[in-house]
């Protein structure tokens, strides 16, 4: 027991240090897409659009595997501690399908703008997709960190 919660621990801190590394992804991107505007103003600011592209690519590429170095290193052992912390680990797992789903839909946004030529619906969607996401892997995070706090 006292081997699992160590390993627990040295394996939370790896989870906490990516949850600040997210964070800061996360709030680039928030910032881009608050100034992301429609059609006509687009082309004179393709600089955000830009960092849109770059920052949903990074997400796309390193939130699949933290959420599966996650269930591995974290939620599974943590798992084991009691009823109330498998049920926790059970209800991020499910969060975490959501949250791939919503990382599917920004992605698509982010493929009809570029195949839309920009078109305001296209910029109105990849706005809404991309702030629906930032706001959701936020609060899952800020939940897990909260209520997790004693392994991170
Ligand atoms: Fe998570
Ligand atoms: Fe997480």
């Amino acid at each position: 027991m006292a081997m699992a919660a160590s390993v627990t621990h040295a394996s939370g801190r790896e989870i906490h240090k990516e949850h600040e590394e997210l964070e800061r992804v996360l709030a680039r991107l928030d910032a881009a897409l608050d100034r992301l505007v429609y059609y006509a103003e687009v082309f004179a600011d393709l600089h955000t659009v830009t960092q849109v592209r770059r920052l949903g690519g990074i997400l796309t590429s390193w939130f699949p595997d933290h959420c599966r170095r996650e269930e591995e290193l974290l939620l599974e052992p943590v798992a084991r501690v009691s009823n109330e912390l498998d049920t926790f680990s059970r209800s991020m797992r499910a969060e975490h399908i959501e949250l791939l789903a919503l990382l599917s839909s920004f992605r698509s946004a982010l493929e009809e703008y570029d195949s839309g030529e920009s078109s305001p619906a296209a910029v109105g969607n990849l706005k809404e997709c991309g702030k629906e996401l930032v706001a959701s892997i936020r609060a899952h995070v800020a939940l897990e960190e909260r209520e997790l706090s004693g392994f991170l």
